[in-house]
């Protein structure tokens, strides 16, 4: 009887050894890496543990359960970005961890935050990308309900309102060379930015960069498109000119520049010179990008725009130039 008592608790013994699971070694790993946050809005990621050889099922055991008894610290490497919560679930089947985190109203997409875990001696890191999603911000008439975000997106498809006047707008500080005032303005960010792109050029390289149009009213873009359609007929100024609402250049956050070598005018030759070219491989630097790229028309509604520049932050102009991408293209449009 003794021998027997003595070998059923042997076999007990084995069996929820092997069941819990002790003896192997965790990780610890977000499920997630590289997740989406929109502006304003909370993401879920989950915390995980694990084995390396994942055919064996966690079911932890009292060792495990301890080890992660304590809740995850978890750390976020930008103060845009809020942990509202950190939850543990511990059960004999899973060991995992919920976190909430809120990312800021004012955050524009291209932001990231790095999301760092330690818990049970172990560590983990993950990444939350801010991206809006621009369906969000439009109303039943195609109007933005989004006109001051520096990451507006601007297009055919979605106007700005009609009254719409930029917050901040400026003088620029670089040379113009247009008389006409208005288009001498930006939004203070922009503006900024464009002071650090001209010196840079022209430290850089000695490259003299001017600024032609930057804002236009919605008056001003009437004029604008109506000479358009006068000079070269409906189909074809539709290609090169925004019908009034539809132009970035009313967010102010867009600036057309040029140089003496293409005798200051916006002409697509402007990007095959050593200006150009250095304007193209270097925006991004400043926060800008070229908005209507070479081969894009299908995607962005307009022919080949080497001047025009629209200012959407650094992070997210480094995403687009490192990508390759158009502003549609980036939010899935
Ligand atoms: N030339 C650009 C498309 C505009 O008119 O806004
Ligand atoms: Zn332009």
């Amino acid at each position: 009887m003794k021998n027997r008592l003595a070998a059923l608790s042997i076999l007990l013994l084995t069996v929820s050894f092997m069941s819990c699971s002790d003896d192997k070694v965790p990780y610890l790993q977000f499920d997630n890496r590289d997740g989406v946050i929109r502006p304003g809005m909370t993401a879920e990621i989950v915390l995980t543990v694990g084995f390396e050889d994942d055919t064996t099922p966690l079911k932890p055991g009292r060792t495990l359960k301890k080890q992660f008894s304590e809740a995850p610290a978890v750390s976020v490497s930008d103060p845009g970005f809020k942990i509202v919560s950190v939850k543990q679930n511990i059960s004999d089947e899973v060991i995992n961890g919920t976190i909430i985190i809120r990312a800021g109203d004012e955050l524009i997409s291209g932001r990231s935050a790095e999301i760092s875990a330690v818990w049970g001696g172990l560590s983990a890191g993950t990444t939350l990308n801010v991206k809006k999603n621009p369906a969000d911000y439009l109303d039943s008439d195609g109007v933005v309900t989004d006109p001051a975000a520096y990451d507006v997106l601007v297009n055919k498809k979605r106007m700005l309102p009609g009254s719409y006047i930029p917050p901040d707008l400026v003088r620029v500080d670089v040379p113009t060379i247009l008389v006409f005032e208005e288009v001498n303005h930006l939004r203070k960010p922009a503006s900024d930015a464009l002071n650090r792109m001209f010196a840079a050029a022209e430290k850089e390289k000695g490259f003299s960069l001017l600024a032609r149009s930057g804002y236009r009213s919605y008056k001003t873009q009437v004029s604008l498109y109506d000479q358009n359609v006068a000079e070269y007929g409906a189909e074809y100024a539709s290609r090169i000119s925004a019908k009034p609402g539809t132009s970035e250049h009313q967010s102010g956050l867009v600036m057309d520049i040029s140089s003496p070598v293409v005798n200051y005018q916006l002409t697509q030759d402007f990007g095959k010179t050593a200006e150009g070219k250095w304007v193209a491989e270097n925006a991004h630097r400043f926060g800008f990008i070229l908005r209507y790229p070479e081969g894009k028309e299908e995607v962005t509604g307009y022919t080949y725009e080497p001047w025009h520049l629209r200012w959407v932050g650094e992070e997210l102009a480094g995403k687009i130039y490192a990508e390759g991408l158009t502003l549609e293209e980036y939010f899935g449009q």
